[in-house]
């Protein structure tokens, strides 16, 4: 595509631009010359009850520097998550606004800290490792099915079953509703995804009341009859002296179904798509060449499942340089800073020694990832349950990319493990 300056730049704001790949070149760009650069949103198609409109975001910075995303997600007292909530979308009323801030994404100090506080201990490596068994009994079992099948699906069958049976067990789901939670989470982070959400508000709206409800007929069992899980922990905790709410809960509850299954999934799928592209990267990982941490490490900042999140200047600041007022919109390009190069040597390839490895795919600051020595965990349990397999995998069609802004994500990918020669 051209116009009348040169070729027209992908532009970054807009979901469909990420089915066709991220666009690490027009990022590469912006790190060179406009490191904190402004974007205009382009108007999307939103489907509600008075009919279909077109909405515009306010437009904002795109930062793409690592140095700056640091810096933006250091200083949560200038840029805030509550302002505006966490989402490049803007809420498009208050009472969006005021049920947004009911996710812990989307809270500023005090109040996160106090949320947050309420879960750290199911998160930390400690906790995280104790897990280490089961996760590992289901990688093996999802591995054993996929290597034996003629072929497969990667994301149905694979990368999107780990996480979700991982999460079922920690969230205190019945494992055979845990179908529920991929199509809630596909809903609602793919919203813009004409296969999934739709930009249809009413369908984002339904998502919400149906597991809010499930959620709550979670609580009130545990209430009841608390056992040793996640879910009792939370409701009964206590914060300031009282229990959550069952919105709290609920949002709490969501939080960590979204947040835990669709970023592993496209962790997954991606991490095998990478294998598959270096083919003497995959066979240094088979032959125990490179440690399995630091390759699950470069995979996750290769893949960059999350590539993005938001924050709203809350008074006149400057960022890399640019004068930034309060009220701006501030998006944090991770896949961006994942391969600038004044702190990855050659970024753009695949070094599954790399070490050390600074990359902020899990975010920093406040709010860095709950959930990343969980990911960690479960892409390390299935490429060793894989194991030599791995070198076996073969795509047999290309992948569907999700439209999303906001996710680096393959909705469907046919593969098989080629039989042995
Ligand atoms: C590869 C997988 C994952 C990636 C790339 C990822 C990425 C992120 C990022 C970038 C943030 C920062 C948000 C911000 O700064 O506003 C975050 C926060 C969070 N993640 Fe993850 N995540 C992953 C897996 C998980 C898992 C498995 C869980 C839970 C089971 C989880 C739960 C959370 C929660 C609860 C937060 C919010 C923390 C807060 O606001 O204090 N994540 N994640």
């Amino acid at each position: 595509m051209t116009n009348a300056t040169g070729p027209a730049r992908p532009d970054i704001a807009h979901p469909a631009t990420f089915a066709a790949g991220v666009p690490h070149a027009e990022f590469a760009r912006r790190r060179r010359e406009e490191p904190v650069g402004w974007v205009e949103e382009p108007p999307l198609w939103r489907r509600a009850a008075g009919g279909r409109t077109a909405q515009r975001g306010t437009g904002y910075w795109a930062v793409t520097a690592h140095e700056d995303v640091l810096e933006v997600s250091r200083r949560p007292e200038v840029f805030s998550s509550a302002a505006k909530g966490a989402f490049l979308v803007d809420p498009r009323t208050d009472a969006d606004l005021r049920q947004a801030r009911e996710l812990l994404v989307n809270m500023d100090a005090p109040q996160h800290l106090r949320i947050r506080r309420l879960v750290t201990s199911v998160f930390t490596p400690r906790a995280v490792r104790s897990l280490a068994e089961s996760v590992a009994a289901h990688a093996a079992a999802l591995a054993e099915r996929a290597v034996r099948a003629p072929r497969f699906e990667v994301v149905a069958d694979l990368a999107s079953e780990l996480p979700l049976l991982v999460l079922a067990d920690l969230l205190g789901v019945d494992r055979r509703d845990r179908h529920l939670l991929y199509r809630w989470s596909n809903h609602l982070v793919g919203f813009d995804d004409p296969e999934y959400g739709g930009g249809d508000v009413e369908v984002y709206r339904a998502t919400f009341g149906e597991a809010f409800a499930y959620a709550l007929r979670l609580a009130a069992r545990r209430r009841d009859d608390p056992a040793g899980d996640l879910v009792s922990l939370l409701a009964n905790a206590e914060v300031d002296g009282r229990r959550l709410t069952d919105r709290e809960f609920c949002n709490f509850w969501l939080l960590l179904v979204v947040a835990g299954n669709e970023t592993t999934r496209h962790l997954i799928s991606g991490a095998l798509q990478a294998l598959h592209d270096h083919p003497a990267e995959r066979e240094r990982l088979v032959s125990g060449a490179v440690p399995m941490a630091s390759a699950v490490e470069e995979l996750i900042r290769w893949v960059t499942p999350i590539m993005q999140f938001r924050r709203t200047a809350v008074r006149d600041t400057t960022l890399g340089g640019r004068p930034i007022r309060a009220g701006d919109k501030v998006v944090m390009y991770y896949a961006s800073a994942n391969r600038d190069p004044a702190v990855f040597d050659a970024p753009d390839a695949l070094d599954l020694a790399r070490d050390p490895n600074p990359h902020l795919a899990f975010g920093t600051g406040p709010h860095f990832c709950l959930g990343a020595h969980l990911a960690r965990l479960e892409l390390t349990a299935l490429l060793t349950a894989l194991g030599p397999n791995l070198a076996r995998f073969e795509p047999l069609g290309p992948a569907v990319r999700l439209e999303s802004n906001f996710v680096n994500g393959v909705k469907s990918m046919p593969a098989r493990f080629a039989p042995p020669s």
